[in-house]
């Protein structure tokens, strides 16, 4: 694999970055500083993690000059209702003055303080603000994305905008491999990042046998296995998330697997999706998520 695929923007995005999804404030800035001092050139995060000051901290308590790594955050739920000034929250609590990419969250916009579901509000006008506030502020804001966008939901944007967002960021992993989608992402130019690349936390792929047999093949932890898988299929990144130093050290290590192996992975398990994998998202309705991610979308 290589170490970058190319944006529809022309930008090389790093082929792994730092997932920062439930790492907390504490954690996750020694996360951060040490996944830019070991290499990493890519870091995630969203307005939504609550972590954001905290990246920002270990930003620049790495020393790691800004134009060497890409940044990732995210635009909230709650705040389809004022984009510009979300964008400005977010990078004043990161202490940089640009990002290299921005996404909206969900296509899920909810009231102020995130509690249900507002209607009123039609993500599409979102999207729309965002391709406007990007054309305003190219230096600010480099590239402007989604996450969690079904075929469905991108179908309606491209139908209704001249921007093709550059990045859909999804949850992928043998449990959830969402080919489909990934293949729609491909035929537009949108890069497909994985998010949550080893089935998030207790992750059952980590015991799973043909992990465990490709991590002794080819001598690494199961968790290279899942999160090269990632990043052996074309027009997808991955960000595998963790606090642990020495995890952030050895999951940036790529092993090129074989079709063959690829496909293996893939068929592991083909009925038993566990998390918000499409099409039901299964799992979100209990976390209080807007009725408007239903079963079809
Ligand atoms: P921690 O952050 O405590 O190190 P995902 O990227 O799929 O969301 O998975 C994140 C989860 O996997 C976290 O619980 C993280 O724990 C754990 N994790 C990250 N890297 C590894 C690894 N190399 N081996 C085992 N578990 C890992």
């Amino acid at each position: 694999a290589s170490t970058s695929v190319k944006l529809n923007t022309g930008a090389e995005m790093p082929t792994v970055g730092l997932g920062t999804w439930k790492s907390k404030p504490g954690a996750v800035e020694v996360a951060v500083a040490h996944a830019l001092k070991h290499g990493y050139k890519s870091i995630d995060t969203a307005a939504a993690y609550a972590n954001e000051a905290e990246v920002g901290k270990g930003i620049k308590d790495s020393g790691v000059p800004r134009d060497q790594f890409f940044l990732t955050t995210k635009l909230d739920n709650c705040d389809h209702k004022d984009v510009e000034g979300a964008l400005n929250k977010s990078l004043a609590k990161l202490g940089t003055d640009y990002l290299d990419l921005w996404l909206m969250h969900w296509p899920a916009p909810m009231n102020a303080d995130c509690s249900a579901s507002d209607k009123s509000i039609d993500w599409l006008d979102t999207w729309k603000k965002m391709v406007e506030v990007q054309k305003a502020n190219p230096k600010k804001l480099r590239a402007i994305g989604v996450s969690n966008f079904s075929v469905k939901f991108l179908t309606r944007l491209l139908e209704n905008s001249d921007t093709v967002p550059a990045v859909n960021q999804i949850e992928l992993h043998p449990s959830c491999p969402q080919e489909e989608l990934v293949d729609f992402c491909r035929s537009k130019g949108i890069v497909a990042t994985a998010y949550s690349p080893l089935g998030s936390d207790n992750s059952p792929l980590l015991t799973n046998p043909v992990v465990e047999k490709l991590a002794s093949k080819y001598k690494v932890q199961p968790a290279n296995i899942l999160i090269s898988l990632q990043a052996n299929r074309p027009g997808v990144n991955v960000l595998p998330k963790s606090v642990t130093p020495a995890r952030i050290e050895s999951n940036s290590k790529i092993i090129d697997l074989t079709p063959e192996e690829i496909a293996e992975l893939q068929s592991i398990d083909k009925t038993k999706h566990f998390r918000a994998c499409h099409p039901s998202w299964t799992g979100w309705g209990s976390l209080g998520f807007p009725d408007c991610l239903d079963a079809d979308n």
